[in-house]
């Protein structure tokens, strides 16, 4: 039944893509005057990622971004999702810009543009400068005020192109991979380190969000967050309990604020202790009414209640423990997930569009005769795509789907590995490959 999706059945306007980040492919990580950011100083650490890996080059893309847009242009992709390196134009966080940085994107910008792309630009997708990180990074709440410096450099010399802007990408999983459980940058462990992340974090998503609404008028303004369907492992009432405080952690928190109505912490007691963090009239900076609301959905969690988990006594249950198919990631293959979240963040009043920000999985592949059929990648997307038509019909205001990602890249403290992209990339010679899933892709967006 996937098989027969066609680019018509999502309606005109509907925004096809594919999303990047810069610290994934771009490389050049003390080039041309960059700065270095907290994965830059990460991956020195030889027990944070797999084999030692880094960025230092990942895919090139530094150098190589006008072939790599002039593919995007072959397969027929008219959007690219990327990221700016903050620490490539401000290479101490705030203060002086560096113009070779600024060219940098530009020349990006422009390319595309001539190439009939369209730019979506995350301002954040992870890599905090190192020398923020010195000040307290993300739990400092002189953040604020820092990124609003950095989101008013990115307007003032890309806005006249830019029209589409994601505030933040998944800021859930950086402050609590990176300042609660410490496996990804800048490695900091604690809940106090987490809720202090977490607020400042919610606050510049909404300041990021009306300095952009102030600077660039008719801008297209968004941000992004990574969620999951869950359920509970088993149909007990320890269980659903579990699986409702996971709910309200991966898939609420960032949400609810934005659109007016506080953090959740009525329904999680340990949440209250974010309020140290708070200053009278919070409330209200945390709201923002963006245009609309990125989703990335990667597979569903099924919880059981643990006494053993602190704080909220939920413990997720791994796919590879439940005889199901999985991705390289061991996230379960679980297409009626984005369906599900589709229908549930739709379900909030004063919620705008929605636009799947990412979608994609990881499997190992094999070259042979410089082709790489992938047959389960391309299912994957195709069941994806399905679900989100579902959702569409039955009312959804979804307006794009961006999948992860182009090229096979550095994906964060697995390294290599995971095998992400629709073009593969050998990483010694950064020759590009188009899989059987970007040649489909190509042939859908046609
Ligand atoms: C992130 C990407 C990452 C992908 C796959 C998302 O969490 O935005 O940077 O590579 O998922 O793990």
């Amino acid at each position: 039944m996937t098989h027969s999706l066609t680019k018509s059945d999502f309606g005109p306007g509907f925004h096809f893509g594919v999303s990047t980040a810069a610290y994934q492919i771009e490389g050049a990580h003390n080039l041309d005057g960059k700065g270095p950011s907290i994965w830059d100083e990460f991956v020195k650490d030889p027990r944070k990622i797999f084999q030692r890996q880094h960025a230092n080059t990942a895919c090139d893309f530094y150098h190589l971004y006008a072939p790599d847009t002039d593919l995007l242009n072959t397969l027929n992709i008219q959007n690219h999702r990327f990221s700016i390196s903050w620490s490539r134009i401000l290479p101490s966080g705030t203060g002086e810009v560096n113009t070779k940085g600024i060219d940098f994107y530009n020349r990006l910008i422009n390319h595309s543009l001539e190439a009939g792309i369209e730019p979506w630009v995350t301002l954040y997708h992870w890599d905090l400068p190192q020398a923020l990180q010195d000040r307290g990074g993300w739990t400092n709440r002189d953040v604020v005020q820092w990124f609003c410096y950095f989101v008013e450099q990115c307007v003032r010399h890309f806005g006249d192109r830019v029209k589409n802007w994601i505030v933040l990408n998944e800021p859930m999983v950086f402050t609590g991979a990176g300042y609660f459980l410490g496996v990804h940058a800048p490695g900091k462990k604690g809940l106090k380190n987490f809720l202090a992340a977490v607020h400042h974090a919610a606050l510049s998503q909404a300041a990021g969000g009306r300095l952009i609404r102030q600077l660039a008028a008719g801008a297209h303004i968004g941000t992004t967050f990574s969620c999951s369907h869950i359920e509970p492992y088993r149909p007990v009432k320890k269980d659903q309990v579990a699986a409702s405080k996971a709910d309200l952690l991966l898939n609420r928190l960032f949400l609810e604020p934005l659109l007016g109505m506080g953090y959740p912490v009525n329904e999680l007691k340990i949440l209250r202790r974010i309020e140290h963090v708070m200053k009278p009239g919070d409330e209200l900076l945390l709201a923002f009414d963006m245009d609309f609301i990125g989703i990335q959905n990667y597979t569903r969690e099924l919880v059981r209640h643990s006494t053993f988990m602190p704080f909220i006594k939920a413990k997720i249950i791994k796919a590879s423990q439940r005889k199901v198919e999985t991705t390289q990631m061991d996230w379960e293959v679980y297409p009626a997930s984005v369906y599900h979240l589709l229908k549930k963040f739709a379900a909030y009043p004063n919620v705008p569009p929605i636009i799947v920000t990412e979608s994609g999985a990881a499997f190992a592949d094999t070259v042979s005769d410089k082709q790489v059929d992938d047959p389960k990648r391309l299912a994957f997307l195709q069941a994806h795509m399905a679900e989100v038509l579902r959702a569409k019909k039955e009312g959804v205001d979804v307006r794009g789907y961006f999948v992860w990602t182009l090229l096979d890249n550095f994906e964060w403290a697995e390294g290599y590995y995971p095998k992400f992209g629709i073009v593969h990339v050998d990483h010694a010679t950064q020759e590009r490959i188009v899989k059987s899933s970007g040649k489909w892709y190509a042939d859908f967006l046609k």
